[in-house]
C-alpha cells in the first residue's frame, strides 16, 4: 500500500517507520523542514533530538530511501496514495476543548492537493490523532467542500505509550478501526494485514465515532485509575499510622481484576495526552449535559498530586525552601523519553521557584535539552536559577534537598549516592518511591518524605 503520514511527531514518525518495516511504501510528510532534514539524515543525534524512542533510529536507517521517504511537499507524493494518516497535534484550549487549528490547517491543505489529483482511486483519510467524537465527520465535510472525489474517512486511534512506542506499534494490544463502508475497511485491513488475524492482537472494526470515543474513554480510565491510587491509596499511607503503602498495593492488586499498572503512587501522571484528553472529554460531555464530576475529580487529584509533596515538606518536615538549593531529578514526564509535555517536573520547579529557592540543580538522562527549552529565561527570569547537570551526583552536590520527579531506573537504590555526596540536615522528597532503602538514609539523619508514606525523620 502507498501510505502518507501527515505529521512526523511521536505518533506519525513511529507509525511511518513501522509501516515501512512491514513493506508498505511510506511517505512521512511534515511542514517542519528542520524535522524532515533531521529524519532524512538517518543519523541518531538529529532524529533523537525530536523523537527519542528505543529502536526507532534502527528502523529508519534500514528502510530510508527504500520503503520510507520524508517530504515537505505533499503535491509531489500524493498520486497513487491508498491511505493518509493524520498524526497532528491536538492540544487543549484554555477551556479544556480540543484545539483543532493544526488539524484543520493540515486537512485544508490536503483537501486542496487531493482536489487536483489525477489518480482517482479510492483513498481513506485516517485520524490517528486523538480528536473529539465527530471529527471524522468534520474531516469529511472539509474534503467535500473542496470537491475531493472517491475518498472515505476513518478513525484509527493510536494507543502507543512514549518510551515503548516502537514496541507498542509493532505489537499493539488492539487495532481499532472505525469506517463507514466495507471498501474502506478493506483498505485498512490491507494496511494492517499483519494484525488482522493475529492470535493475541484484537482487530476491532466499528463506526468512526465509536473509535474516537474508545480513545478518550481508554485514556480517561487510565488517568482515573492512577488518580484513584494517588487520591485514596497514597493518602491512607500518608495519614494512617502503620499502614505500609507497598504492602497495601500488593494486597489489593493481587486480585486478577485489579491492575498493577497505575497502582504505583506518584507525584502525578504527565505527558502530552492524559491531561488534555480528560479535559477534552469533560468538555465534550458537558456540551451534551452529562455530569462530569468523576472525571473532574480524576483530573484535579492528578494536578494536586504534582506539587503537594512540596507543601508537605513545609508542614510535615518543617523545611524552609527560601534561599535553599534543591536538586530536581527526572525532568521528562517519565523514563526513556525526552518529552517534557505536561511533565510533573514543570509544576515542581515552578512551585520551588515560587517558594524562593536560591537555585535548582536539574538533571535528566535524556531531557536536559528539551527542559532548557521549556524553562527558557526569556519567558520567566526566575528560570535563570535553573542549572543543568550531566549526572544525578553532580546535581545533588551542594544542595540541601532533592526531589525525585520521574521513574528513571538510575534513581532506584540511590541512597548510597546521596549519603556519599551530601550531609544532613538534608531533605529527600521522593515523588516516585524510587528509594526502597530509605531506612538507611533515615538512620544516617536524613529526612525522607515520599508519596504514600508519613514523613520519616531522624529521632
Ligand atoms: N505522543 C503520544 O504518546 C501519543 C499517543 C497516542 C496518541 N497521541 C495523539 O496523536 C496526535 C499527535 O501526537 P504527537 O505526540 O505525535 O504530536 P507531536 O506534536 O509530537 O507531532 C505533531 C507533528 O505534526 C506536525 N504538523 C503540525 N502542523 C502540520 C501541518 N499542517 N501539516 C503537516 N504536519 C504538521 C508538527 O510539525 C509535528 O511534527 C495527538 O492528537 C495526540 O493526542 C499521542
Amino acid at each position: 500500500m502507498k501510505i502518507i503520514t501527515v505529521g512526523t511527531g511521536y505518533v506519525g514518525l513511529v507509525h511511518a517507520a513501522v509501516c515501512s518495516e512491514y513493506g508498505h511504501e511510506v511517505h512521512a510528510y511534515d511542514i517542519d523542514r528542520e524535522k524532515i532534514d533531521a529524519f532524512s539524515s538517518g543519523l541518531s543525534e538529529p532524529i533523537e533530538k525530536f523523537v527519542n524512542e528505543p529502536g526507532l533510529v534502527n528502523i529508519i536507517r534500514e528502510t530510508l530511501g527504500k520503503s520510507l521517504h520524508f517530504s515537505d511537499d505533499l503535491e509531489a507524493i500524493i498520486e497513487g496514495t491508498d491511505a493518509i494518516f493524520m498524526c497532528l497535534p491536538t492540544p487543549s484550549n484554555i477551556d479544556g476543548s480540543t484545539n483543532l487549528t493544526f488539524y484543520d490547517a493540515a486537512a485544508e491543505s490536503i483537501a486542496e492537493v487531493l482536489a487536483k489529483r489525477k489518480d482517482k482511486r479510492r483513498l481513506v483519510l485516517v485520524n490517528k490523532s486523538t480528536v473529539p467524537i465527530g471529527t471524522a465527520r468534520h474531516l469529511e465535510g472539509i474534503m467535500k467542500s473542496h470537491g475531493v472525489e472517491n475518498f472515505g474517512v476513518a478513525s484509527n486511534p493510536e494507543f502507543l505509550a512514549e518510551g515503548t512506542a516502537v514496541a507498542d506499534a509493532r505489537r499493539p494490544d488492539r487495532v481499532v478501526v472505525g469506517c463507514d463502508c466495507e471498501e474502506d475497511f478493506t483498505i485498512l485491513r490491507r494496511v494492517y494485514s499483519q494484525f488482522v488475524h493475529h492470535v493475541r492482537i484484537k482487530y476491532i472494526q466499528t463506526t468512526p465515532e465509536t473509535a474516537e470515543a474508545i480513545k478518550y474513554v481508554a485514556n480517561t480510565m487510565l488517568l482515573t485509575y492512577i488518580s484513584f491510587w494517588n487520591g485514596v491509596g497514597a493518602k491512607i499511607g500518608e495519614n494512617m499510622p502503620n499502614v505500609n503503602i507497598d504492602d497495601l498495593r500488593l494486597g489489593v492488586t493481587s486480585d486478577d481484576r485489579i491492575s498493577t499498572w497505575g497502582s504505583f503512587v506518584s507525584n502525578g501522571a504527565g505527558g502530552s495526552c492524559f491531561g488534555k484528553d480528560i479535559s477534552s472529554l469533560i468538555y465534550q460531555l458537558r456540551r451534551v449535559n452529562v455530569s462530569t464530576k468523576m472525571l473532574e475529580a480524576s483530573f484535579e487529584v492528578n494536578e494536586h498530586q504534582k506539587v503537594y509533596l512540596i507543601d508537605r515538606a513545609i508542614t510535615e518536615a518543617d523545611f524552609k525552601f527560601n534561599n535553599k538549593t534543591v536538586a530536581v531529578l527526572g525532568l521528562a514526564f517519565k523514563k526513556h523519553t525526552n518529552d517534557m509535555r505536561d511533565a510533573s517536573s514543570i509544576k515542581v520547579i515552578e512551585s520551588l521557584l515560587g517558594k524562593g529557592v536560591a537555585a535548582i540543580h536539574a538533571y535528566d538522562p535524556l531531557a536536559n535539552e528539551t527542559a532548557a527549552d521549556v524553562f527558557d529565561p526569556s519567558k520567566n527570569a526566575l528560570f535563570e536559577k535553573i542549572k543543568y547537570f550531566d549526572s544525578a551526583k553532580e546535581a545533588i552536590t551542594g544542595s540541601q534537598a532533592l526531589f525525585v520527579s520521574s521513574d528513571c531506573e538510575e534513581f532506584r537504590g540511590f541512597s548510597r549516592t546521596i549519603e556519599d555526596t551530601v550531609s544532613p540536615p538534608y531533605l529527600v522528597m521522593d515523588g516516585r518511591r524510587m528509594i526502597p532503602d530509605y531506612n538507611e538514609l533515615v538512620s544516617k539523619s536524613f529526612t525522607y518524605l515520599a508519596v504514600g508514606s508519613m514523613v520519616m525523620r531522624p529521632d
